[in-house]
């Protein structure tokens, strides 16, 4: 795992969307999975700035919430559309999401998972990581899904999605479809962005060498080519 610490979480942000940029130039044609979450917004707003051609690219983000359509403004399609993909040249039918308000949920998954198949695998994959560890919506447990499932998320990570819910963790749907952690695993690249002390727990664990589904970013040990993007206060247990 490559480790790349900044003073701040700007610079950080920076790093990761030059990051994304230079995958799209050297491959336009790139296959990007993309997170969601507070950290990602700095991500995105550099990555607009920069400015590069997404005119080939093809994107799937990790999650969305269960009961909620994309035209919902608290769905993270919306907040897609609001932070980067109304805002590059990305054609519409080269962007894929989870529809949370599918009739049959496990098709749903089952659907998205062919698509990215179909695309050729996910060439680059950005993450963010939850205070508790959780990537995309992993929650922390006995066990994990490999592949894109419902999930039921835990009373913290309500908690820390409730800023789309007018910060009302009770409004935050109790389940969520997330990619796996072995489809997040199968991607050719990783990119994980964590900043601020909020994450330097989960951040260190990753470091203590075990690889346990109670932390399902330890999990990333197990890729070949991972890069963690930290600012110094998400990196001040290593
Ligand atoms: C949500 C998303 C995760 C993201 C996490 C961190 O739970 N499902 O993909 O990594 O938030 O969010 P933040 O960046 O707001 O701390």
């Amino acid at each position: 795992m490559k480790v790349r610490i900044f003073a701040d979480a700007a610079r950080a942000s920076r790093a990761v969307a030059r990051l994304v940029a230079r995958q799209l130039e050297v491959q336009p044609a790139s296959v990007l999975g993309l997170p969601t979450g507070r950290t990602s917004v700095a991500v995105y707003k550099e990555l607009v700035r920069i400015g590069p051609d997404f005119s080939r690219a093809r994107t799937f983000n990790l999650d969305e919430f269960v009961g909620l359509p994309a035209q919902n403004r608290r769905s993270f399609h919306a907040f897609m559309d609001r932070h980067l993909l109304c805002r590059v040249n990305i054609p519409a039918g080269h962007v894929h999401f989870l529809d949370g308000a599918a009739d049959d949920l496990d098709a749903e998954c089952a659907r998205f998972e062919r698509a990215i198949a179909a695309a050729g695998g996910m060439d680059l994959v950005v993450l963010g990581i939850g205070a508790n560890g959780h990537i995309g919506f992993n929650e922390p447990g006995t066990t994990l899904f490999a592949r894109t499932h419902r999930a039921r998320l835990t009373a913290a990570t309500r908690r820390a999605n409730a800023g789309l819910f007018a910060g009302r963790p009770s409004k935050v749907p109790r389940e969520a479809l997330s990619m796996g952690m072995g489809t997040i695993l199968a991607a050719r690249a990783i990119v994980l962005i964590a900043t601020g002390r909020s994450k330097a727990r989960a951040i260190t664990a990753m470091f203590s060498g075990r690889i346990t589904p109670s932390l399902p970013a330890s999990f990333l040990q197990l890729h070949p080519d991972t890069t963690l993007v930290l600012d110094r206060a998400a990196s001040r247990g290593l």
